[in-house]
């Protein structure tokens, strides 16, 4: 059997749900469901409740992460009118700074009409740190001239569109410091699986596209800078609800649903590493912790079952699909922090990589 060491990975649009949803998710399952996955290193997206807005409130995922947290992390800052004055100063506890543009799960949202704000942000953090925007449609066209305007990058959270893509494409041929991620269900996922999945599983922003969209995001595998999974873990009982909140787990299928494109020839091995591990840890400033790789056995088959996730969701849209590529253990700081199946590790292993906790 095919057993590789590989570099491990890096994801930098999860949602671990501390503060205030911890039923759903919390620091330890969110960074052990990584971990099997083989994500040693995960960035924390602020829409929590209280969201991330101040000193204060970050402190809190703070605490829960330093006691918790079973991979490395960082935690990001969330944009809002009230928190232009002070934003920059908080910038080292963070990994960067999330602008919500758009509707989506929880209240952290700048307003459409509000370009002051986002003008001010992009001027103030500080030039060297990360700013993720979650744009969709003319919002992405919004977002990159603005940074343009700071003289500063953007980085364009889960682009799932054609005309996405494309404006990201251009605005890269012309040399503006844009960067973006893809997520797999935008990858392996259209609106043509919706009835399968269901009214309330298929719900994710971005919503599920057009085959055509997912064709777009294929051919332009050149100009996504990075494979994130927007892990946005919900309860069954919640997404087979009237209301169900939007999004879908992703960190225990994202490297094998990855791996599986590259046994079907559709992209390298070093297209996948260059999009889980290198780009990520260079455009998020973060350094390759020593002594950490992870083993994988490239041929095997499995197949994902909610019941067996780590992750409190405990669903997956990719139920019983076959997968090949399977991560067998995981060395974190020259520790086997997880090995055929099993956790080795102690809640509160996982070191915060923001620039203050950086020696
Ligand atoms: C995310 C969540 O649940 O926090 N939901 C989603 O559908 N992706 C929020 C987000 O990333 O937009
Ligand atoms: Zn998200």
């Amino acid at each position: 059997m095919p057993r590789l060491r590989l570099p491990s990975l890096i994801d930098v649009h999860v949602h671990l749900r501390e503060p205030g949803g911890e039923h759903k998710e919390d620091f330890e399952s969110g960074t052990r469901a990584a971990l099997a996955g083989g994500i040693t290193a995960l960035l924390a997206m602020p829409n929590t409740q209280p969201p991330l807005i101040d000193s204060a409130s970050l402190a809190l995922a703070e605490r829960a992460a330093a006691l918790r947290a079973c991979c490395d992390y960082g935690i990001y800052l969330g944009a809002c009118a009230e928190n232009i004055a002070f934003a920059a100063d908080l910038a080292p506890r963070t990994c960067g700074l999330k602008c919500y543009l758009n509707d989506t799960f929880g209240t952290l949202r700048i307003d459409a009409d509000d370009l002051h704000t986002v003008r001010e942000h992009f001027e103030r953090f500080p030039k060297d740190r990360p700013i993720v925007c979650h744009a969709e449609g003319q919002m992405v066209a919004s977002a990159i001239l603005c940074a343009h305007l700071a003289n500063r990058s953007v980085h364009i959270a889960h682009v799932s569109r054609a005309d996405e893509i494309a404006l990201i494409r251009a605005a890269k041929e012309r040399g503006i410091a844009v960067t973006c991620e893809v997520c797999p269900q935008h990858l392996f996922l259209s609106l043509a699986d919706a009835p399968r999945l269901g009214k309330g599983r298929s719900e994710v922003r971005p919503r599920l596209a057009t085959p055509a969209d997912q064709a777009a995001l294929w051919a332009n595998m050149a100009y996504i800078d990075c494979i994130a999974t927007d892990h946005a873990p919900h309860l069954l009982s919640e997404k087979d609800s009237a209301t169900p909140p939007p999004g879908f787990p992703g960190v225990e299928t994202s490297f094998a649903l990855m791996l599986t494109a590259v046994h079907d020839g559709r992209l390298t091995l070093d297209d996948v590493l260059a999009r889980m591990a290198y780009n990520p840890r260079r455009l998020f400033g973060i350094r390759d912790p020593e002594q950490t790789w992870i083993e994988v056995d490239t041929d095997a088959l499995w197949q994902p079952r909610g019941a067996h996730m780590h992750s409190r969701a405990a669903w997956t849209p990719f139920e019983g699909w076959t997968l090949r590529g399977r991560v067998e253990s995981v060395t974190l700081r020259g520790v086997t922090v997880y090995e055929g199946g099993r956790f080795r590790v102690q809640a509160g292993f996982g070191r915060n990589l923001a620039p203050i906790h950086q020696t």
